[in-house]
């Protein structure tokens, strides 16, 4: 059966999940500069097995702007799945993305993300679990792979685990070409990426080190994969879905004006504003630190911006910006 997957351009953009970061508003903010697809920040599907009322604030969206719209979610219990499957789909979202990839402490220490891979056979019931509950289309992302150290130390790669799901309905991968061991800033593997293109039956997406245009070209050349995850690039740069995909369509794109970083940085606030109210006041300000690293009085100007309060005076800082 087709689905959102199958209908986006080739190659597409995505915004990666980033908890802490792909929040409604910046997921809009991406969409609206040029992303074809967006992940939310991760859920614990035991908190919404149990109906944390944090957590229910994630399920917001706005169902007209933001699409197509897929929620990542981390565990490691199946017996949550179904009843937080359920919540998800009740809410809208597209897709449902399950998280073998993140090496955060409050994820890993629970034997959740990256750390699953370690115990394959619970790593598939958890995706079966998944596949069996749900009706929107589901996905995974992942890194290339983790040690497991045993009496025989053993590396557990991401081929071990499309083996290991591959008769499962999963329709999307997203392959963050570093191991676990890797962190964040190791170089991107761009072998592994092209053979998982080659090797699992789906859409392939590759993530990991795409900072510039020309970056998003080199992933897509050296691995021919369906699409591209954008992640720490976007950082005070949502436009660079914008100018990944004239780069990719035309070989050239066009640089941003202090002007039109301006506007996008006020669109951006005053999003934060309306959805968060004062604690998206406090959060607007890494965002406006991002907006403006570089140029040449970012020193001068970063000391005000850390403190803005609302949207007035960040609009009053940015007009005396030259
Ligand atoms: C602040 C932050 C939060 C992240 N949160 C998640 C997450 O919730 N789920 C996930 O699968 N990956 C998460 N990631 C990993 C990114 O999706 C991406 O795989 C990684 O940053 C590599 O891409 P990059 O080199 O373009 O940043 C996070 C990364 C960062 C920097």
């Amino acid at each position: 059966m087709k689905t959102f997957w199958d209908k986006l351009p080739r190659p597409f953009l995505a915004l990666a999940p980033m908890a802490g970061i792909s929040d409604s508003a910046f997921r809009q903010m991406c969409l609206k500069y040029g992303a074809d697809v967006v992940y939310t920040e991760m859920t614990a599907f035991d908190a919404l097995h149990y109906g944390s009322a944090k957590t229910l604030e994630m399920l917001k969206f706005n169902k007209r702007k933001e699409r197509p719209i897929v929620i990542q979610l981390f565990g490691k219990r199946p017996e949550t799945v179904k009843k937080a499957v359920e919540m998800v789909e009740t809410a809208g979202f597209d897709g449902i993305d399950i998280n073998f990839g993140c090496p955060a402490r409050k994820v890993v220490a629970h034997g959740g993300g990256i750390t699953l891979l370690r115990d394959l056979n619970l790593a598939r019931e958890m995706v079966q679990a998944v596949t069996e509950a749900a009706t929107v289309p589901v996905s995974v992302k992942t890194r290339t792979s983790i040690l497991r150290v045993t009496q025989v130390d053993k590396r557990v790669t991401v081929f071990d685990f499309i083996d290991k799901i591959k008769d499962l309905p999963v329709k999307a991968l997203m392959i963050h070409g570093r191991s676990y061991e890797g962190g964040f800033s190791a170089p991107i593997d761009f072998d592994v990426i092209k053979q998982v293109k080659e090797t699992f039956n789906g859409v392939v997406i590759g993530n990991g080190g795409i900072n510039t245009p020309e970056q998003a070209m080199e992933m897509l050349n050296k691995t021919g994969v369906d699409g591209l995850g954008l992640a720490r690039g976007l950082y005070g740069r949502p436009y660079l879905f914008q100018q990944a995909k004239e780069y990719l369509n035309k070989g050239k794109y066009k640089e941003v004006t202090l002007k039109q970083i301006k506007k996008i940085a006020v669109e951006h606030t005053e999003l934060l504003a309306e959805l968060k109210g004062e604690s998206g006041m406090f959060e607007i300000r890494k965002h406006l630190l991002w907006y403006f690293r570089g140029f040449p009085n970012a020193a001068e100007w970063r000391q005000k911006l850390v403190r803005v309060e609302s949207v007035d005076e960040v609009e009053g800082i940015l007009k005396t910006m030259v």
